[in-house]
Formats: C-alpha cells, structure tokens, sequence
C-alpha cells in the first residue's frame, strides 16, 4: 500500500504539507496546482509553490514532494516541467480534475477529460520532455459532465507513458458532493497496466479499506480526510480504528504550523482558522476552541488560547 497526501489549492500549501507529513506517514505528497499559460514560470514562483525544491525536493520530514501543472499547452507545460526537474522536483504530475469555473473557460483541468487526444498530447508532451527516471503521472475525474471518456483517458495517459494515474472518483458535474464512486474506478485499473491510484471521501480507516476492496487499488490518495484527522495516515497504516494522537500532539501541531512562515504575506489567521474549522469535525476541543477564536483576528492570541486548550 502506498498513501498520497492530497493537491489541495489553499489547503496542501508548504505549511500544511510540513505538518502533516511530520506527523503522518505519506509515501509522497502533491503540490497544489501551478497553472501554466505561455511561458517557463520565474523561479520565484516555483520557490513560493515549492519551497521543498530548495531542501531536495523533499519536506523537512523526507516526503517527496511532486510538483503539479495545470494547463492545456504541450510546449509550456513539457518547459515548465524540466524547469522543476532542473530546480530539483521528484517527480510531475499533471491535473486533469480541477472543477473550477475560471479554470475550465481557459481550457484547463476537469474540461479537458472531454478531449481524451489533447489529454495525450499534454501528458506526452511532458513525459517525452523529461529524463527518463523522473515520473510523470496524472491526476483525473471519471469525467467532465459525464463518464462516456473515462476509459478513453485513461488509455491515453497510459498511452502517452504516464508511470500511474490517480483517480478522484467523481466526475467534474458531481462536484465534492458524496458518494465517491470507488467501484467505478475498477474498470480504469482493469482498462490499464500502469498502477492507479484511488481518491476521494477517505475520511478514516474503514472507508479506506472499503475503498481498496471497491476500487481494487492498494495505494490511496488521501485529501480533506487527512487535514480534519492529521493522523488519518497512521491510522490507516496501522489498521486502527480509533485516533492515534491525542488533543496535546495536535496543539504542538498546530503551533508548528502557526509559526510556520513561508511566506511573509500569508494570512496565518485566516489559514489557521480554516483548519481547525474542519479539525472541528473530528475534535470536540478543536470546535471549544473554534467557538472562542473565530472574531480574533490577532495570532498571539490565538496562540495563547490554544495553549491555554491543555
Ligand atoms: C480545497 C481543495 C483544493 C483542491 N486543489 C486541487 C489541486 O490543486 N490539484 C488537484 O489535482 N486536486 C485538487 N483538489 C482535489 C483533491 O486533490 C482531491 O482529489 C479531492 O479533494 C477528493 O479527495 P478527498 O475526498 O480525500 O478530499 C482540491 C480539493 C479541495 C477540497
């Protein structure tokens, strides 16, 4: 089994992905998407989206980090790709899942799964661009509106030379909205050779096991399950239904992540607030807690009421 820590735009940032993978136990973890348009990016925007390029490509933890295209032009995206190889990036990844509305109108992410021939054009281009022993894999809804080319993309991201294919699986149309469809990823695995990856609505042990058993996929891709229990990973790991961390752990988590300071401009505030609103979901002290910061807007504080928790 291997377990994936999640693309999230906003969520999985360098911060995130530095406590969750020194906390969890992830087998590499994806950066949020950087949209490619028609040119080799700066190396500054690489550093903001992937300050681990500095440190090996890894988070302080040892996680890999891959780093995550979005885009529908093959030169760009395949130049941009060797500009992060060069800078130090594992492996590339490429989205073909985004839902959003402004991103769809340019012709990126999920619209794309409606085209299964640009769908190979991009993924060749880029595996064709970089050398050899670095991966290039894929990230994919069942379908834009519908699932009537999900096979037909995946046999083209196989056939364009992806190493693997990870799956959301929902189409574009079903939004975040539950069920995931974990039995329809079992047709992809059993349409492809190359290993396919499972995602979506793993919020703990259970559903992982489900999922394996419905999709026929060992390795998983955890997303939003793994930011509301940071523990989600061991629990899988070591087959346990119950949580693995208590409230303290958690607190000296989140303190690592409000002193966390990639990015001076960031609003630590704002990032904080929506983390423990999901952790809210899972720990009675993280909604306590939410209930007393949510009107404060100044992080000294919050950081004292979160010590004040234990
Ligand atoms: C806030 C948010 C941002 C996301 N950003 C990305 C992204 O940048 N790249 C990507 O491939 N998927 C992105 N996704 C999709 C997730 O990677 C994942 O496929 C989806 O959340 C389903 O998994 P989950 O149910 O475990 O969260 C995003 C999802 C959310 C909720």
């Amino acid at each position: 089994m291997k377990l994936i820590l999640a693309p999230m735009e906003g969520l999985t940032d360098p911060i995130m992905r530095d406590v969750l993978t020194h906390v969890g136990r992830f087998d590499w973890c994806v950066t949020e998407f950087i949209r490619v348009t028609d040119s080799v990016l700066p190396e500054h925007v690489y550093d903001s989206y992937c300050p681990e390029l500095k440190n090996g490509g890894k988070t302080s933890a040892g996680t890999p980090v891959h780093v995550q295209f979005l885009g529908n032009n093959p030169e760009m995206l395949a130049a941009n790709a060797v500009r992060a190889v060069q800078l130090g990036a594992p492996a590339i990844d490429l989205n073909f899942g985004c839902p959003a509305k402004t991103v769809n109108r340019h012709r990126g992410g999920s619209i794309l799964l409606d085209e299964p021939d640009v769908v190979h054009e991009l993924v060749k281009a880029v595996r064709d661009a970089v050398p050899e022993h670095i991966p290039v894999s894929a990230k994919m809804r069942l379908g834009y509106l519908d699932e009537k080319h999900t096979l037909d993309n995946a046999l083209a991201i196989e056939a364009a030379g992806a190493n693997w294919l990870t799956v959301h699986a929902r189409t574009k149309a079903d939004g975040y909205t539950p069920p995931a469809y974990w039995e329809k990823i079992q047709p992809i695995r059993e349409a492809i050779k190359i290993n396919v990856i499972a995602n979506g609505e793993i919020w703990n042990t259970q559903h992982a096991k489900d999922c394996q058993l419905q999709s026929g996929c060992d390795d998983l891709m955890l997303g939003r399950g793994a930011v509301t229990t940071p523990d989600l990973s061991l629990c899988i790991w070591e087959n346990v239904h119950h949580p693995l961390l208590t409230w303290q752990d958690l607190v000296t988590l989140q303190i690592r992540f409000l002193n966390g300071n990639y990015k001076k401009a960031m609003n630590m505030v704002g990032r904080y607030k929506q983390w423990l609103g999901m952790m809210s979901k899972a720990y009675p002290e993280a909604k306590l807690l939410w209930d007393e910061v949510k009107r404060i807007k100044d992080l000294n504080e919050i950081i004292l009421k979160l010590q004040q928790t234990i």
